[in-house]
């Protein structure tokens, strides 16, 4: 457990806040680009709990800006999307996607009152399907070259969806590779080929056993977790009778991301972004080494689960989550159906919209948190200090690769190597140049 003061800390998510600042050093995902591809390309953007509106502008550039008339305070969200820019609808000044005033019709001839009018703004980037914005002081850093970066956009697909809590907690249910073996427990298995597009359905690595039978079967898995320059490796060990070994590597990206296997041909990096305290987006980008990605299937199977524009849960708090008993007694470990998404999500909301961490009791499976609050707090000291270059991937980050996240069986004992051959396989027969 942890103090009060620490836990709002590591937490909160506005400027000038701790853990604000450290998350303001990193681009954050500010929208998917299906959202801007929905007719008008303007969309409302709340992010580190800031109200900003995304645009497109008419030279197809993107805008970030604050969603505020810095007049009287109107939406302009609502704006005209003209003369390259976004027009309040109220008395029609207008903003270039720098955040300049650049007119302002009502007032007197010749007044040159707009040169002194600014909204805040931010710069955006597009890639592989999100929209990205840097919300920090400075020059932003360069993104590494994550596979799921350097994948070419056929074998990217993105996707997001609405957890009504604290971004932390979400984080820290992917970097505890022991809840697998329970929350997402399958009383049955289903057929491994019926797996596509989902998480823990594909067999466990070079192997038949569905890893929904691997994860039920050895709940007590050793956890080795190490630091490295973009985060955490997190090593799952689950012992097997028959003397060999699985290995499920799985990584935190600093600050908010995780990069963990989801079949043998894709991975997902998943983003937990703070809408504000007491809210968060995860985006995923789901990453093929192998066929392009089918995005129609993927984009189906997950609108299903979601409503548009918000991108919420239709399992929620307020419908229990679709809970059945009887589908718990006889078929699943929460009875919230086969979507793992629906357990995490219950999972990180039921703690409350931030959980309280001063009546927490963690135990070693545990290990990951416990490093990556210990990272986060040296960040927020190192940010106070003026270090910024000291805070992971600030530099020059073009060595940093991967991360390497899979399944492996081991059976000599060497387990470094079963995950190294492992994932040299997978990346010696990918189509796009996955070389690290
Ligand atoms: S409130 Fe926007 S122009 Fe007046
Ligand atoms: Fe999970």
């Amino acid at each position: 457990m942890i103090s009060q003061e620490l836990n709002d800390s590591l937490t909160h998510v506005g400027a000038g806040t701790d853990a604000g600042e450290v998350l303001r050093r990193y681009w954050q995902p500010a929208a998917l680009v299906d959202e801007l591809d929905q007719g008008r390309p303007v969309v409302p953007v709340r992010l580190l709990g800031e109200d900003l509106v995304l645009f497109r502008d008419s030279a197809g550039e993107l805008g970030l800006i604050g969603r505020r008339c810095p007049h009287r305070g109107v939406d302009l969200c609502y704006g005209r999307l003209e003369d390259n820019g976004l027009r309040c609808p109220f008395h029609g000044w207008h903003f270039n996607r720098t955040g300049q005033c650049v007119e302002q019709p009502g007032e007197p001839e010749g007044s040159r009152m707009h040169e002194q009018i600014t909204t805040p703004a931010y710069p955006v980037v597009e890639k592989n399907g999100i929209i990205w914005a840097y919300m920090g002081p400075g020059t932003p850093p360069d993104f590494p070259n994550f596979d799921c970066f350097r994948a070419p956009t056929t074998h990217v697909f993105a996707f997001k969806g609405l957890w009504e809590c604290n971004w932390l907690q979400a984080l820290e249910v992917g970097i505890d590779p022991a809840h697998a073996s329970f929350l997402h427990r399958f009383l049955q298995d289903e057929d491994p080929a019926d797996s596509y597009g989902k998480q823990f359905r594909d067999k466990a690595a070079n192997t038949d056993i569905p890893m929904t039978r691997l994860l039920r079967e050895y709940p007590r898995p050793d956890i080795e977790v190490e630091d490295t320059d973009y985060g955490l490796k997190l090593t799952a060990l689950r012992h097997l009778d028959d003397g060999r070994t699985h290995v499920r590597v799985t990584n935190q990206i600093f600050p908010e991301a995780i990069c963990i296997p989801m079949s043998r041909e894709m991975t997902i990096t998943q983003w937990h972004v703070p809408i504000d305290d007491e809210n968060c987006y995860w985006y995923s980008m789901f990453t093929s080494f192998d066929k392009p990605v089918d995005k129609d299937l993927m984009r189906q199977q997950r609108l299903k689960e979601h409503e548009l524009p918000s991108y919420a849960p239709r399992k929620n708090a307020r419908n229990n989550y679709g809970y059945d008993a009887s589908e718990q007694a006889t078929e699943t470990y929460t009875g919230m159906g086969l979507d793992i998404n629906v357990h995490d999500q219950w999972a990180v909301e039921s703690m409350g919209a931030i959980q309280d961490r001063t009546a927490e009791h963690l135990g070693k499976t545990d290990v990951g948190i416990i490093r990556n609050r210990r990272r986060l707090r040296a960040a927020i000291a190192a940010v106070q200090e003026g270090r910024d270059a000291d805070l992971p991937m600030r530099g020059d980050v073009t060595a940093i690769v991967g991360p390497v996240s899979n399944d492996a069986l081991a059976d000599n004992g060497d387990l470094e190597q079963a995950t190294c051959e492992s994932d040299a396989a997978r990346r010696n027969a990918c189509p796009w140049d996955a070389q690290i």
